[in-house]
Formats: structure tokens, C-alpha cells, sequence
């Protein structure tokens, strides 16, 4: 999947669930227009859904695509921020189709013994593994930093010499969440919109350099789409200073070795917002479906929109 993607120039979406609606959701998108897809499951979401059932609505999934009229569905199961070799060898034994062991906290000998452990385990079973080298500025699970350390292109190939990973997270200014940047980084545009600050593609160049062909993996690639933020403070809610990743940014990466982008918090905005909008205009409603329905259809536009706009793997089945 990762080989087709560089070739033709687009990113495969990685969208993460941690329930019934976003998964329904994600493959009625997928098999609209008819798009590879990932699906991953964070720590998170294995704590609140439980793996088990995850991993089996996986396999229920990829029924449900070709309910759907997809012959031949390209769906994977990957664990996103594996933070252990235990993690990732439940995962693997549960079987998944690729595994991400985030050592990117780790110092760069630790990051690259942990990271070869699982390699060397999951490569017994052809599950592919995802590395990270640098790290995001921000939250991600309980390590959290307050800067971006970018990747070091020089470092890239002897990490994955030594690791044998089959692909690479980097950083280059992306970062998880609905709040990536503070308005005091950014610009204003001639309508008064913010602008944040470009991503560091010179990274992303040095690292292509070093590596030509292997495939790149962004995260934090939610885009914030001001519509579902402001949809969500007009019905209560108190998000404040909600900047994302400009969708030209992230088309430009896809179009590059970057072909697997990972995207979550914009789901989960689009998902509050639809709640949030039914919950005010009908306070008498209280069958679950009634809103759950709302927010998975516009959790569906959402990835329907990113597909065919910004990462290109629409048709690409
Ligand atoms: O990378 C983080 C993903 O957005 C998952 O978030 O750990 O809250 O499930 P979570
Ligand atoms: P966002 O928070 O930008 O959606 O990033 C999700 C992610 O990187 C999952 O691993
Ligand atoms: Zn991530």
C-alpha cells in the first residue's frame, strides 16, 4: 500500500476510532470513494473500547465494505503509539496488520533497541512496523513536550538500518490535538485569519534525501476546520485558540514519500459539533440514535472531504 501511495503521489488516510459511529463512518467514506484506508487504534482507545472488540469490528469492517458493494477493500488495523514491546506484541498476536512502537521520547540508543525488538517479532508474522525519530511538541499520551524536536535528516538512515523499520514518523511542526499553534505564532491573512507558520518541508526534503522511497508517516495532521469549531461554541462549547495544519500543507506532503497521515481530532470535532447542534435545537431528544446519526454523518463528510481533497487516495483501490 505504502509503494503505490509514493508512486502515485497521494497518503493513505489514517483515521483513528474508538467506537461504532466513527467506524461506520470512516468506511462508508472509504468505499464511496473508493479509498485505501487505515484504521488505528491509539492506548486511548484500547482502554475505553477494549482491543478485543476493536480488533474484531476491524475484521467486521472490512465485511461491511463489501456489504457495501467494495469487491476488494485495502482496510488495515494498526496500533497507533504502541508505548511498549508488550503493547505491540498483544497486538500483533491479536493480529493486527502493523504496529506503531513510539520510542521517539526515548533516547536515540533506546529508541532504536526498542524499535528493533519489535521489528524482529513482528516481522516473524509479515506485520509491518511504524518508527518515530524527533518529537511533537505537545501531549502525547502522559510524555508531553513544549517544542517541536525536529527530526535529524542525518540520523534517518541509521535508525532504520539498524531498526529495520518499515516506515518513519517525523516531526516537522505537526502536533496532536485541536490547539497546535497560539495565535502569537501566527500571521494574519487580508481577511484577518490567522496563519500559522510553515511546516519545516526542508526537513521532510533532507529526510527524502537520505531515504528515497521509504515510506514518511505524519501525525498530528488535523486541520481544525474552523466551521466545526465555531459550530461547537455556538451551541456551548468553549474551545478557544483551536488551530490545525493548513489543508495546501498537508496536500503537499501527500504528494510527496509522506503516505500514511494520521488525522484524529478533526473526527472528534466533527463529532461533537453535530451532538452539540442536536442537544441545543431538540433539548427533548434522548434516543442516542438521534444524535449519534448526526455525528456520524458528518464525521463522514469529513473524511470523504479529506480524501478527495487533500491526501488524494480517492480511486486509488
Ligand atoms: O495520537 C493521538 C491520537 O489522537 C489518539 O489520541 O490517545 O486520546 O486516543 P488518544
Ligand atoms: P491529530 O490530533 O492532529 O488528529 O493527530 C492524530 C494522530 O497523530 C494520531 O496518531
Ligand atoms: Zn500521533
Amino acid at each position: 500500500m505504502f509503494a503505490k501511495a509514493i508512486k502515485g503521489g497521494y497518503a493513505i488516510p489514517a483515521y483513528n476510532f474508538n467506537n461504532l459511529e466513527q467506524l461506520q463512518a470512516i468506511i462508508q467514506a472509504a468505499v464511496e470513494t473508493k479509498s485505501p484506508v487505515i484504521l488505528q487504534v491509539s492506548k486511548g482507545a484500547r482502554a475505553y473500547a477494549n482491543q478485543t472488540l476493536l480488533r474484531f469490528m476491524a475484521e467486521g469492517a472490512v465485511e461491511y465494505a463489501k456489504e457495501l458493494g467494495c469487491a476488494k477493500p485495502e482496510i488495515v488495523l494498526h496500533l497507533d503509539h504502541g508505548d511498549s514491546f508488550e503493547t505491540c506484541k498483544s497486538c500483533i498476536d491479536m493480529g493486527f496488520s502493523s504496529v506503531m512502537i513510539d520510542g521517539s521520547h526515548l533516547p536515540y540508543d533506546e529508541n532504536v533497541a526498542l524499535t528493533k525488538k519489535v521489528v524482529e517479532y513482528a516481522h516473524q508474522f509479515d506485520v509491518t512496523v511504524e518508527g518515530e525519530l524527533g518529537v511533537l511538541a505537545g501531549v502525547e499520551d502522559e510524555v508531553s513536550a513544549d517544542h517541536h524536536t525536529y527530526t535529524k535528516p542525518e540520523e534517518v538512515v541509521d535508525f532504520v538500518t539498524k531498526t529495520g523499520c518499515d516506515s518513519l514518523a517525523i516531526s516537522i511542526g505537526t502536533s496532536h490535538g485541536a490547539n497546535k499553534f497560539t495565535p502569537d505564532q501566527c500571521t494574519r491573512d487580508a481577511n484577518g485569519r490567522l496563519v500559522p507558520p510553515p511546516l519545516a518541508f526542508d526537513v521532510l526534503d533532507g529526510v527524502m534525501k537520505e531515504l528515497p522511497g521509504f515510506p514518511i508517516v505524519l501525525h498530528g495532521s488535523s486541520s481544525v476546520p474552523e466551521e466545526e469549531v465555531e459550530t461547537i461554541n455556538k451551541y456551548g462549547g468553549a474551545l478557544k485558540d483551536a488551530i490545525g495544519i493548513p489543508e495546501e500543507e498537508l496536500r503537499k506532503a501527500a504528494a510527496s514519500a509522506v503516505c500514511k497521515i494520521n488525522i484524529d481530532s478533526d473526527s472528534r470535532l466533527a463529532m461533537t459539533a453535530a451532538i452539540r447542534k442536536v442537544f441545543a435545537e431538540k433539548p427533548a431528544e434522548f434516543d442516542p440514535r438521534k444524535y449519534l446519526g448526526p455525528a456520524r454523518d458528518n464525521m463522514k463528510k469529513l473524511y470523504i472531504h479529506k480524501i478527495v481533497n487533500v491526501l488524494g487516495s480517492a480511486g486509488k483501490l
